[in-house]
């Protein structure tokens, strides 16, 4: 549903409606016949008012305040090689062809909420749905829903990243062919402790490279210094077999030592869940 139209203006109409029910159908089709291009629309980019370009703007001036000293390395590389826009709003077309250049990666638009499987539909074939709308002006600090901050600023900057972006496909094909709802819920939770609240290692230092981290000024800095935060070292393992909760601080955090560590433990655990030892990535 569109709760808000302002939120929704930057997407036509119809195709936001097209694109909606071909991915409410993906649930009850089979993997293979899953096309993740049917769930994707156009970025309507000069239906963006000034105060969206405002909110964005402002947004990125604030984060980078902290971002360049607590973010990882491997952020900080990719929003510099995708150029990100600091003064308004990105357009999604110019990102995907510096992205496209570096990883194959896509950034494609969405009407809104995916539906699981047609989720990891999009990763599987190197694209991250896009939510296009942004937060108002009135909620710069926190928005419960994805916005076009959180998922471009947050996500895509590490796509830039060829061991991250494999690790990212390795996922989505994993997890849309999985059938078995304890490895379906054991990777819900690798993907909420890595890509939304992951942390990792550099140079002795640990920082920030989770988008629900990166994106949130608040819990980034609880993340980074509250007492309260039990940061663990990464085990995937031990990852899939903790619990999250949505609506407070996390009080769990795990903390890579590379993401090539990441990247090979997913590897491995793909094979596991797929039931074959090849490895999915060619
Ligand atoms: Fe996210």
């Amino acid at each position: 549903m569109r709760s808000d139209i302002n939120y929704n203006r930057i997407i036509d109409d119809d195709e936001f409606a097209l694109a909606q029910a071909a991915a409410d159908a993906a649930p009850s089709m089979p993997a293979a016949l899953i096309d993740p291009n049917q769930f994707y629309v156009r970025q309507l980019y000069d239906r963006y008012s000034t105060e969206n370009h405002e909110v964005w703007a402002t947004l990125v001036r604030k984060r980078m305040e902290t971002l360049h000293d607590q973010a990882s390395d491997v952020f900080i590389a990719g929003l510099e090689a995708l150029q990100l826009t600091k003064d308004c709003v990105p357009e999604v077309v110019k990102v995907n062809e510096r992205l496209n250049s570096l990883t194959g990666w896509q950034s494609k638009p969405v009407p809104g909420f995916l539906p699981a499987k047609a989720f990891f539909a999009c990763l599987a074939n190197r694209q991250f749905p896009l939510t296009v709308t942004i937060r108002p002006l009135d909620r710069l600090n926190y928005l419960p829903e994805p916005d076009i901050f959180h998922d471009v600023f947050g996500h895509v900057p590490l796509h830039a990243n060829p061991v991250f972006a494999d690790f990212l496909q390795t996922y989505g094909k994993a997890a849309l062919l999985c059938e078995d709802p304890y490895h379906i819920e054991r990777l819900a939770r690798l993907f909420w402790f890595t890509v939304e609240f992951g942390l990792i290692r550099e140079g002795g230092r640990v920082k920030l490279y989770g988008s629900g981290l990166i994106s949130s000024i608040g819990e980034s800095n609880h993340a980074l210094m509250s007492e309260d935060v039990d940061r663990r070292a990464f085990d995937l393992d031990r990852v899939c077999s903790t619990p999250f909760q949505i609506d407070h601080y996390q009080p769990i955090l795990y903390v890579l030592e590379s993401f090539e560590q990441l990247r090979d433990a997913m590897n491995e655990y793909a094979s596991e869940v797929l039931g074959t030892a090849a490895p999915v990535l060619a």
